[in-house]
């Protein structure tokens, strides 16, 4: 390694999760970030990826099963635990906002711009869990290769990250930690410093990854396990130009509108805990006593679920073709039943649907914007590629940006020095 730093030898000891990939570009830049912010080294850094959702979309917070990926692009965090109780933070991403600076005692209180939300709601958790040690501070440097608001969870990716780094500092935490405590950590932070309501995909996704695998999660008993995405396939993301904030998106009117139809069931279904479990069969039989929205809701989550399960059997059985024609089903249904797709996302599965290599392509995450994930197989090219960004540009008048991904790894997080 070039960047000076001590690097200590690292034994995985009581960990659950692989060690540390070898530095990438990002690594070097935050490095040097911090050193020119804080004038010393980084004690910790820690790497967590961006996600795309495969298919399972808003079953995760209906109690559904939801297929993800990480990307192989993220963010990067270097961090410095320090004695002077000050809370130092900087990101490449906004050098407008050059070191922002608060307190572990006032940041509750004090003026920030919006992307602290994140860094602050994971040293928030930690403090209130009792982690923090007396009169600790924390220098922390950001930086990202993974375009923000483009419904690829960079906000997720951010907390992972600063959460991997920051317990990897803590005194006597570092040989122990969990990575269901760094999910459950950057999740309740999400929820609640944050203050978006989001389910358990993108930070058991980001948190859980594995390199060349999908992650399924199986939100009723949130446990996960990764499945190999089989050989010649990949994904080709097309990215929007509409800018996608779930914070101020009608996600928690979504998530009211199925709350109700669970409720509404429940009457007549006894034992019913979970929306997306419920049998299509029992929906058909009950929905005329729910309101418009919330039966048109329960309609999508429910056959959604379904849909995952085909598309697992379908890539199990060796159906690439199956597979992808759920994802388009997918997508249909958010558009028709969810209403949390707009005109940009279905003219991009349209015109993914039209090349040859694209098997299917829906929206990705929670919609309203950002993003369109398409299924593609070894034959897909530039020129492919180029024919939807035309198409797109013909009707839009801007051209989007796209990149062709597979399924990389998750979080990682090491020391670097004592
Ligand atoms: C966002 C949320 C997830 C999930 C998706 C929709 O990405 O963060 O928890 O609800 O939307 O499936």
């Amino acid at each position: 390694m070039q960047s000076g730093l001590l690097r200590l030898g690292f034994t995985g000891v009581g960990r659950d999760f692989p060690v540390m990939a070898p530095e990438s570009p990002l690594f070097f830049t935050v490095t040097l970030l911090f050193s020119d912010q804080f004038a010393s080294a980084p004690m910790t850094r820690a790497h967590a990826p961006g996600r795309v959702e495969v298919i399972g979309n808003h079953t995760d917070y209906n109690g559904g099963t939801v297929v993800g990926a990480a990307l192989d692009r993220g963010v990067e965090v270097a961090l410095r635990l320090t004695s002077d109780g000050r809370v130092r933070l900087v990101s490449n991403a906004k050098p407008a906002d050059g070191v922002v600076e608060t307190s572990i005692s006032t940041y509750a209180e004090d003026e920030w711009p919006d992307w602290c939300a994140y860094p602050l709601g994971v040293i928030d958790e930690a403090r209130l869990r009792g982690f923090l040690p007396a009169g600790a501070g924390l220098d922390i440097a950001i930086h990202s290769d993974l375009p923000i608001g483009t419904g690829l969870s960079s906000s997720a990716a951010l907390e992972l990250a600063v959460a991997g780094a920051l317990f990897e500092a803590l005194p006597d935490t570092n040989a122990s930690i969990s990575r269901s405590l760094l999910i459950e950590i950057a999740h309740r932070a999400e929820n609640r410093f944050v203050g978006m309501p989001c389910g358990l995909l993108d930070q058991t996704v980001v948190g859980r990854a594995r390199a060349g695998h999908l992650v399924v999660l199986d939100a009723s008993t949130n446990q996960s396990h990764p499945i190999r995405l089989p050989d010649g396939l990949g994904f080709a993301l097309f990215r929007s130009h509409i800018s996608h904030a779930l914070v101020d998106s009608p996600y928690e009117v979504r998530r009211d509108e199925c709350r109700k139809a669970l409720m509404g069931l429940e009457r007549f279904i006894p034992g019913i805990r979970h929306l997306a479990r419920l049998h299509p069969a029992d929906l058909d039989a009950y929905a005329s006593v729910l309101e418009t929205r919330p039966s048109l809701r329960a309609r999508h989550v429910v056959h959604e679920q379904r849909r995952v399960g085909a598309f697992l059997s379908a890539l199990h059985q060796g159906d690439a073709e199956a597979a992808g024609a759920c994802m388009t089903a997918s997508h249909e249904s958010s558009r028709a039943f969810f209403d949390n797709s707009i005109p940009e996302l279905d003219a991009l599965v349209q015109f993914s649907n039209q090349q040859g290599a694209v098997l299917g392509a829906r929206l990705s995450g929670g919609g309203w914007g950002g993003s369109v994930v398409a299924l593609v197989t070894d034959n897909f090219d530039t020129k492919q590629a180029d024919a939807i960004c035309d198409a797109y540009e013909e009707l839009f008048e801007v051209r989007p940006h796209w990149w062709r991904t597979s399924a990389s790894a998750g979080l990682v997080h090491e020391l670097l020095t004592a």
